[in-house]
């Protein structure tokens, strides 16, 4: 909501008008309108305000939503031990990394400097959690900002124009782009809007999109054979016997290894989500039983509980709302 406006006078006589912007949380935000006819004096404001009122948290990144409210990510704290192939964790993260930290050779050498990564796989397989994971690296090492949009049926070129608008304004930066495939099959976005918009980005602005998608067969093959729309695609699994070892003995540090690989073996073709919802299942059960631990009886009941749901046809992990809207509140 706008609320309030400020008439503004420049030393040379020239003045324009501010409104403030009132979040749905009855706050004030760091968010203007601002009107004027003299736009060298709106951007030294700009330039002003934002030196002014630059606040950088080394352990809080801020993920700006075009269209909902904005996130804050904690860089600390949470347990978000990834569980990927290390190849793959490393392939990603060296590419983000070169990206960010590769500036000036994109410019020496001419080249565009803006890339697109996707993930595909899955629900449940670590997309989100990838991202969340970039975001605290990049945020922490290389001050990259973030935009984000929360896609819907009701999205639109406007909204997703804005955007790419605030990504280009906040450069170097990620811009996320959740569940890819229903933007061009379910929303309003034509596919030559969102083709046009991700070509139109300023050339030299620093700008790596990141998008997800669980239908890698329903992309554009337009997005992803041709450079500097999505160049790379990585492939995001349901884990093996192995990782699932690995996560579960982290998980349940204390249980004996050959429960740990009982339950592994159990669990074929579960993903991550699932095999989290057995450490909140085995949790409840142990509250229900009054034991102060999860102990081998009770996991061991958990993963038949589960696994006769699984068997029953729930495949795959259904997402909360919340972690549908991009996977990043409480993280
Ligand atoms: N590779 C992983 N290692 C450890 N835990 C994981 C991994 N992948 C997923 N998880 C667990 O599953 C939860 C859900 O994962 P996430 O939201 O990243 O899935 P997703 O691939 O984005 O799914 P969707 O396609 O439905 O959006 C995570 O919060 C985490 O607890
Ligand atoms: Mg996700």
């Amino acid at each position: 909501m706008w609320v309030g406006a400020i008439r503004i006078h420049s030393p040379e006589g020239k003045d324009f008008i501010l409104f403030s912007y009132l979040s749905h949380r009855d706050e004030f935000c760091d968010q203007y309108l601002a009107s004027t006819d003299d736009l060298g004096l709106l951007q030294r404001f700009i330039r002003t305000v934002s030196r002014r009122f630059q606040r950088w948290n080394r352990n809080k990144a801020h993920v700006i939503v075009a269209n909902a409210p904005n996130i804050d990510i904690d860089c600390h704290g949470q347990d978000e031990t990834m569980f990927l192939p290390h190849a793959m964790l490393d392939d990603i993260e060296s590419q983000v990394a070169a990206f960010f930290t590769g500036r000036d050779i994109f410019q020496r050498l001419g080249i565009r400097h803006q890339r697109g990564f996707l993930f595909v796989g899955p629900p449940g397989t670590g997309k989100t959690m990838m991202m969340r994971r970039l975001i605290r690296t990049c945020h922490q090492q290389y001050k990259v900002k973030f935009v984000t949009l929360t896609i819907g049926k009701n999205t639109d070129e406007g909204e997703l124009g804005m955007a790419f608008s605030m990504a280009e304004a906040q450069a170097p930066a990620m811009l996320l782009l959740e569940d890819l495939d229903s933007l061009t099959r379910e929303s309003q976005v034509s596919r030559s809007a969102f083709l046009a918009l991700l070509d139109g980005l300023k050339a030299n602005k620093g700008i790596l999109i990141i998008g997800t998608s669980n239908n890698p067969e329903q992309i554009d093959p337009a997005l992803i054979h041709r450079p500097s729309r999505f160049d790379r695609v990585w492939s995001f699994p349901v884990p093996e016997l192995a990782l699932r070892h690995r996560y579960l003995a982290h998980h349940f540090p204390g249980m004996a290894l050959d429960i740990i690989e009982s339950v592994a073996t159990q669990t074929g073709n579960w993903s991550y989500a699932y095999l989290n919802e057995l450490r909140t299942t085995a949790a409840i059960l142990a509250v229900g039983q009054g034991a102060g631990e999860v102990t081998t009886e009770i996991l061991l009941q958990a993963t038949t509980t589960l696994a006769s749901q699984f068997n029953a046809g729930r495949k795959s992990h259904t997402p909360s709302l919340a972690e549908r809207e991009l996977g990043f509140k409480g993280a």
